[in-house]
């Protein structure tokens, strides 16, 4: 089958790989109809190099319909319409009884001291291989595929393998106060569908990016917005449309691949020219973060405000500002999305034929896979237009 595979640090290719065959009683093997790109993707393509192995397939949002079925996959049916959380769960094991998905005790990769598995997400992640492909096994298919009603177009509950579950995770996180402001900073997929969604809960919400086709769209469904480029200290601009206070919350959606700190970008460059082994030590030792929108998040949050980290970051002794974070008595949430946590509040939002968050519009691209080389490079650029990406294998 075809399928995007990673072959270095802005290297992808469409390749012919072996087809998927089920390996365990869980397994099912689902034929991929939609697969999105995803900014945790670009993580990938530029700073996560040195955990990615030669050939990895990429991807993790899919849909499709079951091609496939192990002998021990529960109710799952050939023919089934399904879409995937992008991490691997059981369903049953301590964790997944909290809700708490991405820390599945069943797939923890504990040799990397990660939650756990993902699809195409690196040696981090086990390398289980990604959904940017014809098709795709799915581990745990007793549990994990979410079956979507015939019908509406795949963009209507694609985005329920990561986009929407994240975004709204993101939200809930905010913790904002009844008649509070949101400031979201970072207008990728994830921070528009973040405004998306707290402008539908009544919420007043500022969002702020450079691109100006981004700021442009969240502008259009009634946020203020801020350009980036266009004032000094995003932290002052926030004050002044909110009393001098600060936002009562603010969602990082940006994370570690942030515009904004040209020293940061440097040293980036220069490791990753390191030799590959070398750069993976001092990785995951040291990190070598872009951190610009996690310290505008704590500038502009008000006193006692929260701040809800969505963005991923990597490395572990990043220089954070505790000092600041203690003494401005913040409360930080963050982590990967636990997608079937929210499954059951955002499906009818999805049902509804209003389409109220405006999910079938909301891919930009929609492209071959043979077109992925320059999809993730338009992608990672903010060219012609990018923000949403869908392969459509
Ligand atoms: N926690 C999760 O479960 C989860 C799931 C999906 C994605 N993510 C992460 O969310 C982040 C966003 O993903 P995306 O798909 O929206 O990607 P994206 O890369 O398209 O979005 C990032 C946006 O931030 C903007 N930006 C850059 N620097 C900024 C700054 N200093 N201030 C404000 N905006 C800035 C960029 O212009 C871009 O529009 C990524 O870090 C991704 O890995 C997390
Ligand atoms: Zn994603
Ligand atoms: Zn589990």
């Amino acid at each position: 089958m075809k399928a995007v595979t990673w072959h270095g640090r802005r290297d992808v290719r469409v390749e012919d790989v072996p087809d998927p065959t089920i390996q365990e009683p869980t397994d099912a093997i689902v034929r991929i109809t939609s697969s999105g790109l995803c900014g945790s993707d670009l993580h990938l393509y530029e700073t996560l190099g040195p955990f990615m192995g030669e050939g990895d397939v990429l991807g993790h949002e899919p849909m499709g319909i079951v091609e496939e079925v192990g002998s021990a996959t529960g109710d799952l049916k050939v023919g089934d319409r399904v879409v995937m959380p992008f991490q691997i769960c059981c369903g049953s094991c301590w964790m997944c009884d909290r809700g708490l998905y991405t820390q599945c005790e069943t797939t923890q990769v504990r040799e990397q001291g990660s939650g756990a598995a993902l699809f195409g997400f690196s040696k981090l992640y086990g390398e289980v291989p990604g959904a940017q492909a014809e098709f795709l096994r799915v581990p745990q298919a007793q549990f994990m595929p979410i079956k979507v009603p015939e019908g509406p177009a795949d963009e209507r509950f694609l985005f329920l393998s990561d986009v929407l579950p994240t975004a709204w995770q993101s939200v809930v996180y905010a913790d904002v106060p009844e008649g509070g402001t949101l400031l979201v900073l970072g207008l990728g997929p994830i921070g528009e569908m973040a405004t998306r969604i707290a402008l539908h809960q009544g919420f007043r919400v500022i969002s702020v990016d450079r691109v100006p086709e981004r700021l442009a769209r969240a502008k259009a469904r009634g946020a203020e917005v801020i350009d980036l480029d266009a004032v000094d200290d995003v932290g002052e601009e926030v004050r002044s449309l909110t009393q001098g206070r600060g936002a009562d919350s603010v969602i990082d959606a940006v994370g570690m691949e942030a515009h904004g700190s040209p020293v940061a970008e440097v040293g980036q460059r220069v490791f990753n020219a390191l030799p590959k082994r070398l750069s993976a030590a001092i990785m995951g030792r040291v990190g070598l973060d872009r951190m610009s929108a996690i310290y505008t998040a704590i500038d502009a949050v008000r006193r006692g405000g929260t701040v809800s980290l969505i963005g991923v970051y990597g490395g572990e002794t990043d220089p954070m500002p505790m000092m600041t974070m203690f003494d401005k008595q913040l409360q930080f949430r963050m982590g990967q999305a636990n997608v079937k946590r929210w499954v059951d509040d955002i499906m009818p939002l999805l049902v509804d034929d209003a389409d109220p968050l405006g999910t079938e519009l909301f891919a930009t691209h929609q492209v071959p896979l043979s077109e992925a080389p320059e999809a993730y490079e338009n992608f990672q650029k903010k060219l012609d237009g990018t923000v949403k990406v869908v392969f459509k294998p």
